[in-house]
């Protein structure tokens, strides 16, 4: 029998309009454009700003241009998930309300949290409907608001983070195109070190957590760099070998952008030139789940049926991992 893969058949990415750069920073907290560029590579952020805007309203508009622009009609979309860190509310999920403004009637839909790897695990666990050929086409979205739980007078962590999405259709093929292979872990005692203290059921939101704010993201920078730097190499050259890869069968490495030392570290240790490594933390920073659709969302134009592509991503948790993909088609095709 023909194996079905998934394969990624259109890209939408969405940021808000409003720029927070590193100069605006500077008058905000004790930071510096030079302390920002040197240690995370980073220029400039999105931020959602308006009265009554979540996750779901960027999707949205990552959604529906997806929607057009695959052709794919609302009532069509099999199931969606959506991976975020920055749920509109604890529950519902915010892949239902994406639906529901997006006029997607006829889908059942979940979120996913993975922190910073949760499009990558997003993405694998979509592409298992596709491949057992129960659903046809499934949307998966990374989308983060990360401006609501930033403390912007913390130095460390307000000047890392910024608001975007991207959606992907994931449709069958069995061409030898798609998701090939993929690479999953996580360790959950690496918690310690990145995790929201309070909201939820270990410390419910009172008074004292927010006088203490505990609601927002709380990092050990250092610790969590080192761990992001090994695993996300480890598993980025894992996966090649596994598969048989050489640096210079690989068209392009999509890494989660959290810090240009760790994409480049990442980069280096799997043989590629800087050329073949999509970066843009300077303009996003780290969108958390919008980081790796907004790349392929940004390089859709150069990428070419056939290309062999590398996503490796590290978040909270810890979790990490790596996938396998083959390009599945010309963008021109889609004009
Ligand atoms: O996305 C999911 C996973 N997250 C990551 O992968 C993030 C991994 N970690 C990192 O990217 C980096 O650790 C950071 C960018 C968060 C921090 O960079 P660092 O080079 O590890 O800096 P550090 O925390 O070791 O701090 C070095 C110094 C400290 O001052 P002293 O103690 O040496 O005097 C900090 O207080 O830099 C100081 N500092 C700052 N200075 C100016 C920390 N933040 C700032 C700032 N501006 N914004």
């Amino acid at each position: 029998m023909t194996k079905l893969r998934a394969a990624i058949t259109a890209i939408q990415g969405y940021v808000p309009d409003f720029v927070l750069t590193n100069e605006i920073l500077e008058t905000m907290v004790d930071t510096s454009d030079e302390w920002i560029t040197t240690r995370t590579g980073i220029k400039e952020r999105r931020i959602q700003k308006g009265e009554g805007l979540a996750t779901s309203d960027m999707a949205v508009e990552a959604v529906k241009g997806l929607l057009i622009k695959s052709g794919t009609k609302p009532e069509e979309v099999d199931l969606m998930i959506c991976a975020t860190v920055t749920p509109d509310m604890v529950y519902p999920a915010t892949a239902n309300i994406i639906c529901d403004k997006a006029g997607i009637k006829n889908a059942f839909s979940y979120d996913l949290n993975a922190a910073c790897s949760g499009f990558i695990y997003a993405l694998v666990t979509g592409s298992q409907f596709i491949e057992t050929g129960k659903y046809k086409k499934v949307i998966v979205v990374g989308a983060d608001k990360m401006s609501s739980i930033v403390d912007y007078t913390d130095r460390q962590t307000c000047v890392i983070f910024g608001d975007g999405c991207g959606a992907v259709l994931l449709e069958p093929t069995t061409e030898e195109t798609g998701i090939m292979d993929s690479i999953l872990l996580s360790d959950g005692s690496g918690r310690i070190h990145l995790h929201q203290k309070a909201g939820g059921s270990l410390r419910p939101s009172s008074h004292e957590t927010i006088d203490n704010k505990e609601h927002y993201i709380y990092q050990e920078g250092q610790a969590v760099f080192k761990f992001a730097v090994t695993r996300m190499a480890d598993t980025a050259v894992e996966i090649m070998e596994k598969n048989n890869l050489k640096s210079e069968d690989i068209a392009w490495l999509v890494p989660h952008q959290a810090n240009l030392r760790i994409i480049d570290a990442t980069g280096k240790r799997m043989g590629l030139p800087r050329e073949k490594v999509m970066i843009n933390i300077q303009k996003f920073g780290n969108t958390t789940n919008g980081t790796i659709p907004l790349c392929l969302w940004e390089w859709e134009n150069q990428l070419k049926k056939g290309d062999n592509i590398i996503i490796a991503a590290f978040g909270g948790g810890f979790t990490w991992g790596a996938i396998y993909l083959k390009w599945a088609y010309n963008s021109w095709q889609l004009l």
